[in-house]
């Protein structure tokens, strides 16, 4: 789809910039919460993103490049192109944003997020957890998220903007298997898709450590929370070389000195929706692997 508008770039930036669209022109444009186009401007190709947010107004980022070759405060000519890319994978981004913004949330409520809470994400990757604990938090506590992955933050930090949310914290590691939060200071923390990976430094597993660190950081009657998948506990092994299974690390974490909680359905495996040969094959949401949330109590 192509449209043409006549519009100024803002003459005023702070930062990241933001340009409303007229309504007008644009409605005729998917209404997905982001998407890749590709803006024309003085005949140049620019490829931005453009955000719809619920006021229905149409955001297109306007990169560092544009400010720097077309200026602040220009009258330009604009056409808009939605990509080849949009088309094949809008609908899973859609799905991925819409289940984040609503299912996550309740199935973080039922994890037992409540108001007020402070909660730590450790190997929060691009947030898909982050944003519904920050959601079931009702604008009140805190979410830290943890990652040493600094690009995966900053699309945490957009997200953050897009939905308006003001209470996520973001901390950039260097993969070390510590936490670098005080004892008892979190309400519950999240270790999802994470325990099957090995500390950067020592080629040592995360987990062993990470229980301990997660039982140092919880308040008492913390809850620490764990996914896992199928796929990834197939590739743990124990100590002793032989396969790791759900029961292990079950009993693992009973052995910190946890209490078993609750099991909540319905945790998702977004790994495939970071593939880009997955996303070029047509990847959908119901394709992604399934996992059982298991909650433990301090
Ligand atoms: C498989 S992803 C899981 C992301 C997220 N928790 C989810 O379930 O969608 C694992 C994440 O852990 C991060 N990670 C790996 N080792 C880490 C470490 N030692 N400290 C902090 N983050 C780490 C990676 O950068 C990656 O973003």
């Amino acid at each position: 789809m192509v449209i043409k508008l006549k519009t100024t770039i803002p003459s005023k930036d702070k930062g990241r910039l933001l340009m409303p669209l007229p309504y007008d022109e644009t409605r005729v444009l998917d209404k997905l919460p982001t998407q890749k186009v590709i803006a024309v401007i003085n005949k140049k190709k620019y490829t931005c993103n453009l955000f719809y947010k619920e006021d229905d107004i149409f955001y297109l980022h306007i990169t560092r490049l544009i400010k720097k070759e077309v200026g602040l405060g220009s009258r330009v000519s604009l056409t808009l192109e939605t990509t080849e890319e949009n088309e094949e994978t809008n609908k899973i981004h859609n799905d991925v944003l819409d289940w984040e913004t609503s299912k996550c949330k309740h199935i973080m409520k039922e994890v037992g997020i409540k108001e007020n809470d402070t909660i730590a994400d450790f190997g929060c990757g691009y947030g898909h957890y982050t944003i519904g604990c920050a959601l079931a938090l009702e604008n009140t506590g805190k979410v830290i998220a943890i990652d040493c992955d600094s690009k995966a933050l900053k699309w945490i930090n957009e997200k953050e903007k897009m939905f308006s949310i003001n209470n996520i914290e973001t901390i950039k590691t260097s993969g070390e298997s510590t936490i670098s939060l005080p004892d008892s200071s979190v309400d519950v923390i999240l270790l999802y898709d994470i325990l099957h990976i090995q500390d950067k430094n020592t080629g040592k597993s995360l987990a062993p450590s990470l229980y301990k660190e997660a039982y140092r950081v919880l308040k008492k009657n913390g809850i620490l929370s764990i996914l896992n998948f199928i796929s990834d506990v197939k590739t743990m092994k124990m100590e002793n070389n032989q396969q790791m299974t759900f029961d292990d690390i079950h009993n693992d974490i009973i052995n910190v000195g946890f209490s078993f909680s609750h099991s909540v359905e319905n945790g998702v495996h977004f790994d495939w929706y970071h593939s880009s040969y997955r996303l070029k094959k047509g990847l959908l949401f119901s394709q992604l692997e399934k996992g059982v949330i298991q909650n433990y109590i301090k």
